[in-house]
């Protein structure tokens, strides 16, 4: 997965040259448009991928529940397979990542009320991501990717954030898009890497647009390392200039990069920056999805979110214990960080990444509910009583309280 996202990367710059060459020139004629059907050599390879590997796959195993007939999981939605996989492409929040094919939901997710993709049909996905990719060198956002100048990152030895032995790094996006605008955070060297936390989009005069930041490390005389579980991917941020600190936390606000070395220069990469955008954003790519903007009936939630924090049966067994940021792989999959918070803008947070797991359709069926269940793989299961619990609760604690108030929530 990482050798493919540096090729990306070394791709992308020369993409990006590429283009401005192109522009230098006008239209020559020169791009070599192979196949007579208007598609360049990789376009075609990916669209060949799609019919003959990936689509297969998803008719038979997944369509049936993923075209739309169920609301907020429409991802294969459409009446010819180009359609499907525009829509699967396009869907929010992201199932398929471009930016590293591997870590897309749509092969991670594994079993729930549909099945566990095969080896074999995974890597028939992967590849059509991968071949997708190569053809959507700009991302489909239409341009050059967006990447800050490669900075050094000032370590936090001691103290509170802010102060001279634990420095803010300000990094400046006002020449990429966003005038005015930084990203914030403190760095602490770990054995295994760095450890980002109080990181923050701060928007200029103008507010700020995000999509999709991605952290890259720049090891002397080492190939480029990015998030190797590009944990921000499904990450969009659209701010005024007066938004409050907690809008400002950038998915929770800490993240520990595995192998960073906190003597390797950093840069940033986005998917999209922009000023505040009044209409929400859409855009670079992505857009055009009908979801649900979250969650709504975030009181009900709250009254039910020690289901998630409580041990059952033994010290940190809880859902948070791993889901809280502790564990990547978990907090990737599912991110509770905040869920206990004070401040009703990040307990929203963690209340809108749950959503996600969430079947308003079928409440039984939810995610947050089958990874717990006794018979699945998951590394955490409660014994069927203990999951009668969770869902039901004593009246009041039962996370189904919460998902019965959004499905009629408006
Ligand atoms: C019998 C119905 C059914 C089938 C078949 C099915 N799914 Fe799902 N899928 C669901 C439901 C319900 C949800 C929402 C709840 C959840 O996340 O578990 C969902 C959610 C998802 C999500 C998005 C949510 C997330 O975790 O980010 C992905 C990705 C997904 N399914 C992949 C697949 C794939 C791949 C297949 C085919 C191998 C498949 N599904 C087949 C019912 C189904
Ligand atoms: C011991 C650590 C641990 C605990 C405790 C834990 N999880 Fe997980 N969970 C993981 C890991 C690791 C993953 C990542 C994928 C995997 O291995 O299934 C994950 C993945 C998930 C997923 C995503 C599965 C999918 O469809 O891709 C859900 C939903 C989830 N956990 C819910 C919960 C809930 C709800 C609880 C509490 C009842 C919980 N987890 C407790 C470690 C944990």
């Amino acid at each position: 997965m990482l050798e493919t996202l540096v090729r990306r990367l070394h791709m992308v710059r020369l993409t990006a040259a590429a283009v401005a060459a192109l522009a230098l020139m006008g239209c020559t004629g020169l791009i070599d448009e192979s196949g007579g059907d208007g598609l360049t050599t990789e376009e075609s390879a990916a669209k060949q991928a799609w019919l003959t590997k990936a689509q297969p796959v998803l008719a038979e195993f997944c369509v049936t529940c993923h075209n739309g007939s169920r609301a907020n999981i429409g991802f294969v939605e459409g009446d010819t397979p180009i359609a499907q996989r525009d829509a699967l492409v396009a869907f929010a929040p992201a199932v398929v990542n471009l930016t590293a094919p591997q870590s897309s939901r749509i092969l991670t997710k594994g079993i729930h009320e549909g099945p566990q993709l095969s080896a074999t049909q995974a890597s028939d996905i992967l590849e059509w991501i991968q071949k997708e990719k190569d053809a959507r060198p700009d991302d489909g956002g239409g341009g050059p990717i967006l990447e800050t100048a490669q900075f050094l990152p000032q370590i936090c030895v001691s103290g509170s954030p802010g102060s001279d032995t634990c420095p803010f790094n300000n990094v400046a996006l006002d020449e990429i898009g966003s005038p005015g605008s930084t990203i914030q955070f403190t760095a602490q060297a770990l054995g295994s890497g760095l450890y980002v936390s109080n990181l923050k989009l701060i928007p200029g005069a103008m507010g700020a647009y995000l999509e999709h930041p991605l952290f890259v490390s720049h090891p002397e005389g080492a190939e480029p390392m990015p998030d190797t579980i590009d944990r921000f991917f499904s990450v969009k941020m659209n701010l005024e200039m007066t938004a409050t600190a907690d809008q400002q936390q950038i998915a929770g606000g800490t993240a520990a990069f595995v192998g960073f070395l906190a003597n390797a220069k950093l840069t940033i990469h986005f998917k999209a920056l922009k000023t505040f955008q009044a209409d929400g954003g859409g855009g670079g790519g992505g857009g055009g999805g009908t979801t649900r903007s979250g969650c709504q009936a975030l009181a009900a939630f709250k009254t039910i979110r020690t289901a998630f924090t409580a041990n059952v049966g033994g010290a940190a067994n809880n859902c948070n214990a791993c889901h809280g940021g502790q564990n990547a792989g978990a907090t990737g999959a599912l991110n509770l960080t905040g869920i206990g918070s004070a401040d009703d803008a990040v307990v929203l947070n963690a209340c809108n990444q749950v959503l996600i797991r969430v079947n308003l359709t079928t409440p039984d069926s939810s995610g947050v509910f089958l990874a717990p269940d006794p018979g699945s793989t998951h590394p955490f299961r409660y014994t069927a009583a203990q999951l009668n619990v969770f869902k039901n609760g004593p009246p009041g604690t039962g996370v189904l309280g919460w998902i019965n108030a959004e499905k009629v929530a408006p």
